[in-house]
């Protein structure tokens, strides 16, 4: 982005410099780079004409007047400024933006402060890693009324007052991650009507227990200690979009504003549902609302009714301590698209739902989930009807959990058996990416996923799954990727249809030492056959193939050089081996490197077949004929011998 900035302002300098030298124009934009010159000093033959100046990356220690007066940017970051004299920046009069994150500002604070308070143009200020204490920043930031952007990450604040930004009102992007910030007064930000983006992330914040900034569209709370996050209810429309609470102690969901934009709700990391059960954490959220705001009489369910008209489309609830799934709090989220709930410790999704007013059991649905992250719940059990409710679901991630997918549901009779202990995969029509990676499946029965339309599945680590035969039936035409990595497989277990669009298959790591004909169908990409026990490959299927081809991997199998026909025809072709410098081959003495053998296979297999075809072909035909003299002598004495004995009966 700088660099591209960079390259169009030289650009426009060189046009502009052509004009100049053509006599059409007097101001030259320009600019000067002295990053990382081991500079003690600012430079003093500077050109007048400059708009940038980068002096970054330096040993610079103080400033002092600077006359450049069409200078807009400069940048001082990574020095060791400790110094900046009064009237340094008196001459700078286009001065909008100023960077001097990374110096010694702490130090001399009133000189420095009055410098800075003599630049009252500045848009956009960096101060961040300067050890500055709430005093001299509310120094720094006097006369400042065209500021916009201001970065102080990195400081020793600990107290936000309400005169820290009373001289900086039009800020829109404010910074002040990672200080020891633990309290806000009120009336800090709520003046700056002009604030969108408020990033106060690895601070010490403990409780939000009254948010006003209805202004505000990008809040970062992520790493404090927020135990709550509550919203007075109030009729104004806040135009929050995105929160970010993550790591810290939330117990609860947030009460948030009541009209909102909310779209993106980072809670990971908290502790929420670490109470009982959804009723209770719900219960206990609305208690705890009621105390903070005083207010005895109403007893309404705020959590929910806030949450009810929230338009969020994503919500990362991963790392928490969920035991059971929050279902009716999260299916008011109408407009929800990911949710994201890995790492929790559900273990069962049983379908908890209250009746109604009337005794009627409600119809709870994610109209418009289309991504769902299970992944690590220690998941046995996902009741069908919560998996009905997921109408437009794409993308299903339930890897490291213990699921055992059902046979598809039995034609005649289209009531689900609510009391199957598998998972029933085959009604989620919508599916196209399934994750069932370890989760010690047993066995795929036939039509697991009928009806579904995958496009991708991942069945690796699930060691010692059988596959029916049958078992991918209805999805076959659909499936581009498949893994089926890591199931200790042998050839006589895996039975895969022919599968027209399949472009990637994974099936490295098992004891493979067949492909399956049927890959013939596929239009092969990229196929991973890892550590398998193969010692040859079906080379005229490999020649169909070679067409599409173009990334394989192969080494950790034991191929022998010597029947390798179908690895010239690839190497030939344009396919891309690109582990075959790894893979290794065997000839009738030694193990060589397949490169090696590449280079030159007639030297080490032409001689040495012939030899070894001639040498064996004539062990074979000794060992045949001993073999027939000895039959046929064994039937002629055995003859005897019975003849014999009939003669005695
Ligand atoms: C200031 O300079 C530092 C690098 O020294 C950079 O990381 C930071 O983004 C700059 N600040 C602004 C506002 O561009
Ligand atoms: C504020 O900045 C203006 C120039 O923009 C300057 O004239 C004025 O003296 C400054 N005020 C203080 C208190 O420094
Ligand atoms: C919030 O800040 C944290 C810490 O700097 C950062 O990792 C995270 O990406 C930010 N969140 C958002 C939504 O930008
Ligand atoms: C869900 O969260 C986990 C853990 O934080 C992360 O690894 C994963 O990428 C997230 N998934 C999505 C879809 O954001
Ligand atoms: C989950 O369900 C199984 C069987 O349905 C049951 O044995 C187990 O106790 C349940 N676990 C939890 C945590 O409810
Ligand atoms: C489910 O199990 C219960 C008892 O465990 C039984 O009464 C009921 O008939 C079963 N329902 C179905 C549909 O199999
Ligand atoms: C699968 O095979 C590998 C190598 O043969 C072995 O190390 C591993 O223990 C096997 N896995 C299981 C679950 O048996
Ligand atoms: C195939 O699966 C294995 C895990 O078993 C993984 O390490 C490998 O990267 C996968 N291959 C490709 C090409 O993604
Ligand atoms: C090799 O693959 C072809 C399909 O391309 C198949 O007809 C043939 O039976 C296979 N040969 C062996 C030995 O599996």
């Amino acid at each position: 982005m700088v660099r591209h900035m960079f390259s169009n302002l030289l650009l426009l300098w060189s046009i502009s410099h052509d004009l100049y030298i053509t006599g059409l124009t007097y101001h030259v934009p320009k600019e000067k780079s002295w990053n990382n010159q081991n500079l003690f000093s600012v430079p003093l033959d500077l050109d007048v004409r400059l708009r940038r100046l980068d002096l970054s990356n330096n040993f610079i220690r103080q400033l002092h007047t600077l006359a450049l007066p069409y200078l807009e940017q400069l940048d001082l970051s990574s020095n060791q400024l400790d110094l900046i004299s009064e009237g340094a920046f008196e001459n700078l009069a286009r001065l909008e933006e100023l960077n001097v994150s990374r110096n010694v500002l702490s130090n001399n604070v009133g000189s420095n402060g009055k410098a800075l308070q003599s630049i009252s143009r500045l848009k956009s200020l960096d101060i961040s890693m300067n050890g500055l204490s709430d005093d001299a920043v509310e120094l720094y930031l006097r006369n400042k009324s065209s500021l916009d952007q201001l970065k102080m990450t990195g400081n020793a604040l600990t107290r936000l007052s309400h005169n820290l930004f009373k001289e900086s009102k039009g800020l829109r992007a404010i910074t002040i991650d990672d200080n020891q910030i633990s309290v806000i007064e009120q009336g800090t930000f709520e003046p700056l009507s002009q604030l969108e983006t408020l990033n106060l992330a690895k601070n010490n914040l403990a409780h939000i227990c009254d948010f006003k900034l209805h202004q505000v569209k990008y809040l970062n709370l992520s790493q404090n200690s927020v135990e709550f996050f509550v919203t007075r209810e109030d009729d104004q429309l806040y135009r929050l979009e995105i929160l970010d609470l993550s790591h810290n102690k939330l117990l609860y969901f947030p009460i948030v504003p009541k009209m909102n934009n909310l779209k993106y709700l980072h809670l990971q990391n908290n502790l929420v549902g670490a109470l009982n059960s959804e009723a209770t954490m719900v219960s206990e959220a609305n208690a705890l609302y009621h105390e903070i705001i005083n207010e005895k009489t109403v007893r309404k369910n705020n959590l929910h009714s806030r949450w009810r008209l929230m338009p969020l489309i994503y919500i990362d609830l991963s790392y928490n301590h969920f035991r059971s799934f929050p279902l009716e709090t999260l299916s008011h989220l109408l407009s929800l698209e990911t949710l994201n709930f890995s790492y929790n410790c559900l273990q069962n999704i049983t379908w908890n739902v209250r009746n109604d007013e009337s005794g009627y059991r409600r119809q709870l649905l994610f109209p418009s989930l289309k991504y769902l992250d299970l992944q690590s719940n220690g998941l046995v059990y996902i009741s069908p009807l919560f998996l009905t409710a997921l109408t437009q679901i794409e993308t299903l991630n339930l890897q490291d959990n213990s699921v055992q997918p059902c046979a598809s549901m039995d034609q005649s009779t289209p009531q689900i058996n609510l009391n199957t202990s598998c998972v029933v995969f085959g009604q989620l029509m919508t599916l196209k990416h399934l994750n069932l990676k370890e989760n010690n499946i047993k066995m795929l029965q036939p039509n697991t996923f009928l009806k579904t339309s995958l496009v991708s599945l991942n069945l690796a680590r699930n060691s010692h799954m059988g596959m029916q035969v049958g078992s991918l039936e209805g999805v076959q035409k659909t499936l581009q990727s498949l893994i089926i990595s890591e199931i200790n497989m042998t050839s006589s277990d895996l039975s895969l249809p022919c599968m027209p669009v399949l472009t990637q298959l994974n099936v490295s790591n098992n004891c493979l030492d067949v492909i399956p004909s049927t890959l013939s169908c596929s239009p092969l990409r990229e196929i991973d056959i890892r550590n398998n026990h193969f010692a040859s490959l079906n080379h005229s299927l490999f020649l169909a193939l070679s067409v599409r081809l173009n990334l394989m991997y192969i080494s950790g199998n034991y191929f022998n050089c010597c029947d390798s026909k179908w690895l010239t025809t690839l190497h030939e072709v344009k396919g891309q081996l690109p582990d075959v410098s790894d893979t290794v081959c065997f000839t009738s003495d030694s193990n060589i490197a397949m490169t090696e053998y590449l280079k030159n296979p007639s030297v080490y297999c032409l001689f040495h077949t012939k030899a070894q075809e001639i040498h064996f072909g004539t062990v074979i035909i000794i060992v045949l004929f001993v073999a027939v003299i000895l039959t046929v002598f064994i039937i002629f004495t055995r003859k005897v011998c019975c003849t014999q004995r009939s003669f005695i009966v």
